[in-house]
């Protein structure tokens, strides 16, 4: 309940406007955030890839409502990409991309603009030896990001896309793409949705993901298990084992600053680990998403308020 109020109030600019202006919010947002700039970032990438994880960035930033924005959104991943390959780290450093911060989200050409953008993100990935996997954001992106994902496979197979388990149509969208080459990140997911279109109970998305989990791991593709749920990671080893997926035929995912020690257990264990590296001043969605996930990261946030 208080999460819906946090998701829905996160899309209303007076609360954006309230919790962005408490100088404290900066504290709390640097448990889930990796700063502000590439140098911060790389900071971060460094502390991580040196522990064994692997990584995607992610430049932060959603619905963007001009073409010229968009245009610096890809400016700012072939910057990120040039740095990444600095490091020298492959495929362990990939880039996440969010096709409402590169055009999608512009009326009539969003579309044409965001895939002319990803292109350019996916080129530059490929230059450095990279991949991308594009987010899913609210439901009324999902065809466009698959036919996006669609367009831009045909010159960079390896780019994913990230499916979320409670929407009703995701199960048909994992047998779509699990065939052989395709990359998709499977997660919960964490929009409001009605229920027209999305299960509401925790219990059935749960259910749900193990289903989608379920035709990924039987099928041809890289599944990409993207949550902090250890029942969903204990299935996941079960379905490995069942199928006879070696530990490089699929990956876990968790996002920077949450489950840490599971992390490192899982890295440790022999398994891919990719950690979602969120950056930039644009951290506002991103943040509310988290908040909204879990009661007790509000009481964090508060109590950091409170106590300074
Ligand atoms: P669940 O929410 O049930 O959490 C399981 C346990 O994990 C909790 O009990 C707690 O211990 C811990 N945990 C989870 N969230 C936490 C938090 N915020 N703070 C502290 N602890 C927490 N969504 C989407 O709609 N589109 C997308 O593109 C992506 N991309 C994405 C990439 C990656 C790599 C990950 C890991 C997740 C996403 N998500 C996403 C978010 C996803 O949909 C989901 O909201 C979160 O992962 C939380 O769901 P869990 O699967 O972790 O389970």
């Amino acid at each position: 309940m208080l999460g819906s109020l946090l998701l829905a109030g996160s899309r209303l600019p007076l609360v954006r406007r309230a919790v962005s202006g408490v100088p404290l919010t900066r504290k709390v947002v640097d448990r889930f955030v990796a700063g502000e700039d590439v140098q911060q970032a790389v900071t971060a990438i460094r502390r991580l890839t040196d522990t064994g994880l692997a990584v995607t960035i992610d430049h932060l930033g959603e619905e963007t409502r001009d073409s010229d924005a968009a245009a610096a959104t890809a400016d700012a991943y072939v910057v990120l990409l040039d740095a990444l390959s600095e490091l020298g780290l492959g495929s362990r450093a990939e880039v996440s991309v969010k096709l409402s911060a590169v055009g999608q989200a512009l009326g009539a050409d969003g579309d044409k603009i965001a895939l002319e953008n990803a292109r350019r993100i996916c080129e530059a990935a490929a230059a450095v030896g990279s991949n991308v996997t594009f987010d899913m954001e609210d439901h009324t992106t999902v065809d466009s990001t698959l036919s996006i994902l669609r367009a831009v496979r045909g010159d960079f197979p390896s780019t994913g896309v990230a499916l979320q388990s409670y929407l009703f149509r995701t199960e048909e969208d994992c047998r779509d793409l699990s065939h052989e080459g395709s990359r998709v990140r499977l997660v919960k997911g964490a929009y409001a949705e009605p229920a027209s279109v999305a299960h509401q109970d925790k219990g059935e998305v749960d259910k749900a993901y193990v289903r989608c989990l379920r035709i990924l791991m039987a099928g041809q593709g890289y599944p990409m298990v993207a949550t902090h749920d250890d029942r969903l990671i204990s299935i996941t080893e079960t379905l490995a084992d069942r199928f006879g997926r070696s530990r490089g035929g699929y990956e876990y995912q968790m996002l920077y600053g949450i489950r840490t020690d599971k992390q490192q257990a899982l890295a440790g264990a022999g398994h891919t680990m990719r950690v979602y590296i969120p950056y930039g001043d644009d951290w506002y969605g991103y943040f509310m998403r988290r908040l909204a996930e879990r009661p007790a990261n509000i009481a964090f946030f508060l109590r950091a308020l409170i106590g300074g």
